[in-house]
This record gives structure tokens, C-alpha cells and sequence, in this order.
């Protein structure tokens, strides 16, 4: 198979050709990956000609027209290298007939380890601390952080990472966990009870989210929602940005009721992630004042980036795309033959 990998970073095709069976193998043969370090878009969507199943990754556009150009030329397969896949048209492809399939658990602790690093970041300002002490200033003024034991801590969405994250801040750190989630489930219930998110919100001390972006997530965090928060509590999204509505949070940041912000995600995250910008002048305002504050911390969507979850993100790609050659069931299909079978989860969010 002939498969057009997008938006490739060194990482990806080190662990892509590493996982490719070797040329010697009796039992499959390597397929011919090509490297585009570039975003699959209307404008690329071209370059995969000759493909017959591209690779993609958070940031690559999947909108209608992106899979109508896709099909003309003869592609057949999505390869999500990832667990979300809010940027696919899931209805246009399964009309197409196209395979989708991602990579739905590829190391859900990597990013509930990710959230709990942010959170205590940000708590005892470990970042600030740094960055003092590498210039001789041994001062603590301004690095005062809460003990985190006995504190309540808030996870919207408790699927693999929420669990994951609620199972560190509970038997960890002695958190008492709180949780929202439509569809509840059993294991969570050994870490915490399940609340209403409005009640989430007002006794949580930290609020992390690990639910899907779909349209019912879209801004959970907004204005309102801000509002029913504990003054002083702490966000943490290592979700996907657009759960947040920046432009709320930047007013809640000023006004003092949001204590803390801690992101590794952002809603307009495609045009600046990934990408090495050091050297121009960023136009994103909202990000770039986000960025002001003492008490925000902004990562580039690296929550998931550990060896582990690389080695098993590049494995479970390639054997999706197996299933597909050889038109066997695959347990990580998004779409069949006009039955989406596995969509996420999601109902109208009931505060
Ligand atoms: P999962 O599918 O196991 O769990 C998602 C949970 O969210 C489910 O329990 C579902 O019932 C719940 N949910 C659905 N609608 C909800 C709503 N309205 N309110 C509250 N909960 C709701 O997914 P998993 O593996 O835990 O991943 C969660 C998210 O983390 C992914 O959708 C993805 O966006 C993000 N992610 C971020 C990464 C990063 O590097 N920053 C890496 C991997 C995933």
C-alpha cells in the first residue's frame, strides 16, 4: 500500500519505519510511506495523488471537500495517528465509503500524567521557580501553591485519561474527586462520585477536562459556566481547545475568578502548533494575552508525547492499515459501509 503521511514531524517517521514490518518478513511485506511535514488541507489535499490511504494527525482538515479531492484521486483509507477525530466528516467519508480508523488508547496515563504535572506546575509555579534560580534570585515571593491533599478535584469526562487522572489526584495525592460524565461508569466509582457539572464546578478546587470535542462540548467552558467555578479554582484542558471559549477565560482570568489556567490545547491551536514561530510576530491575540498572565501555563499539545505512547500510536496505525489491505474486521473503525460504528459518546451537557 501506498500511504500519504501528513503533517510529519521527525518523531512520526521514526516510530512509523520502525514499526514497518521488515523486508524479509514471510508474513507481510513494508508498506511505501510518504513524509509530508506539511498539514493535509484543501490546498494539499493534491499531493496525496498516487496514495491509496493517507495519515493524519489533530490538525489535518478532513472537511468534505478535503475527502471528495481525497476520493477522485483513488484514496480509500483515513489513518487517524491519534484518539480524537473531531477534524474528520465522519458523515462524508462513511457516504464515500472511505476506512477510518484511529488509534483510540494508545497511552491514556501518558496524558492524565501530563494533566497532573500541569496541575502542580501551576500550583507551586515549578516554571516561575526555574527560571528565577537559573538567575541567582532565591527568593520565594510569589511561588506560594496549596497542599493538593484533601482538596476536591473536578474530571469532566471520565473515559481512559479521566480515569487515569482521577486515579492519581484520589489514591495519589488523597484528592477528593468529583466527576461529570453523561455516560457514567462503573470503575470510576472506586476514585469518586459522580455530581450535575454544576455542582462539579462550584466545590472543585481544580477542574480538568478529558471529554471529546463534539458539538455538545463546544465552549462547555464559557461564561457562564466560568461563573459557577470556585473563585480561585484552577482549569486545566488536555482535551482539545475547543471545549474552551478563550475569550471567557481571559475575562475571568482578569477579573480574578479563575485562579489558574493550564492548557495543552487551544481552540485556534492549527494555525501556530507544531510549528516553530519563535522568530516571527504572532498575530494570534488571544493566545498572546492568555500567555501574559503569571498564572497561565500553555503547552503545544504534547500531553500524549512519551516513547510508549509513540511506539504504540505508530504500531496500532500500521495495523489498522493491515485490517484494511486485507479487508478484515478492524476493531478501530470509525465508519462501515454506511453504519458509523463507533461515534463518541455524547449528549446535550446537562449543567
Ligand atoms: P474516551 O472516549 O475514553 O472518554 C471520553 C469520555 O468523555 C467518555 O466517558 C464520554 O462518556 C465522556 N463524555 C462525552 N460527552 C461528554 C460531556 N458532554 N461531558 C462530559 N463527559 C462527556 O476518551 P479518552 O481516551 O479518555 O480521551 C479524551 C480526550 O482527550 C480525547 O477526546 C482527545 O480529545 C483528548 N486527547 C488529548 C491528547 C493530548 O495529547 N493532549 C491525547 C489524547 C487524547
Amino acid at each position: 500500500m501506498n500511504l500519504a503521511v501528513f503533517s510529519t514531524k521527525p518523531y512520526d517517521r521514526e516510530y512509523l519505519t520502525l514499526a514497518q514490518p521488515s523486508s524479509s518478513s514471510s508474513e507481510s511485506r513494508p508498506h511505501t510511506l510518504t513524509f509530508h511535514d506539511f498539514a493535509l488541507s484543501p490546498q494539499t489535499a493534491p499531493l496525496a495523488a498516487g496514495a491509496d490511504a493517507v495519515c493524519v494527525f489533530v490538525n489535518d482538515v478532513l472537511s468534505s471537500p478535503v475527502l471528495h479531492a481525497l476520493h477522485s484521486q483513488g484514496v480509500r483509507a483515513i489513518l487517524l495517528r491519534c484518539a480524537g477525530y473531531n477534524n474528520v466528516d465522519l458523515d462524508t467519508a462513511e457516504k464515500l465509503g472511505f476506512f477510518v480508523a484511529n488509534v483510540p488508547s494508545y497511552s491514556p496515563e501518558a496524558v492524565a500524567e501530563f494533566a497532573v504535572a500541569l496541575v502542580q506546575t501551576l500550583n507551586r509555579r515549578t516554571h516561575r521557580a526555574y527560571n528565577r534560580v537559573r538567575e541567582g534570585n532565591f527568593t520565594l515571593d510569589g511561588l506560594m501553591g496549596r497542599t493538593l491533599a484533601g482538596k476536591t478535584v473536578g474530571v469532566v469526562g471520565t473515559g481512559k485519561i479521566g480515569l487515569a487522572f482521577a486515579k492519581v489526584m484520589s489514591q495519589g495525592f488523597g484528592c477528593r474527586v468529583l466527576a461529570y460524565d453523561p455516560f457514567p461508569g462503573e470503575a470510576f466509582r472506586a476514585y469518586g462520585e459522580y455530581v450535575a457539572l454544576d455542582r462539579l464546578l462550584a466545590e472543585s478546587d481544580v477542574v480538568s477536562l478529558h471529554c471529546p470535542l463534539t458539538e455538545a462540548t463546544r465552549h462547555i467552558v464559557n461564561g457562564e459556566t466560568l461563573g459557577m467555578m470556585k473563585k480561585g479554582a484552577m482549569l486545566v484542558n488536555t482535551s482539545r481547545g475547543g471545549l474552551v471559549n478563550t475569550e471567557s477565560v481571559i475575562a475571568a482570568l482578569k477579573s480574578k475568578h479563575l485562579g489558574g489556567l493550564a492548557l495543552d490545547v487551544y481552540e485556534a491551536e492549527g494555525a501556530l502548533f507544531y510549528q516553530d514561530h519563535s522568530a516571527e510576530i504572532i498575530q494570534d491575540d488571544e493566545l498572546m494575552r492568555l500567555m501574559t498572565f503569571p498564572n497561565v501555563l500553555v503547552c503545544g499539545h504534547q500531553a500524549f508525547f512519551t516513547e510508549e505512547a509513540l511506539t504504540e500510536i505508530a504500531e496500532c496505525t500500521l495495523r489498522n492499515l493491515d485490517d484494511f489491505c486485507s479487508r478484515l474486521p478492524c476493531k478501530n473503525s470509525l465508519v462501515k459501509q454506511g453504519h458509523v460504528l463507533v461515534r463518541q459518546k455524547s449528549l446535550p451537557v446537562r449543567i
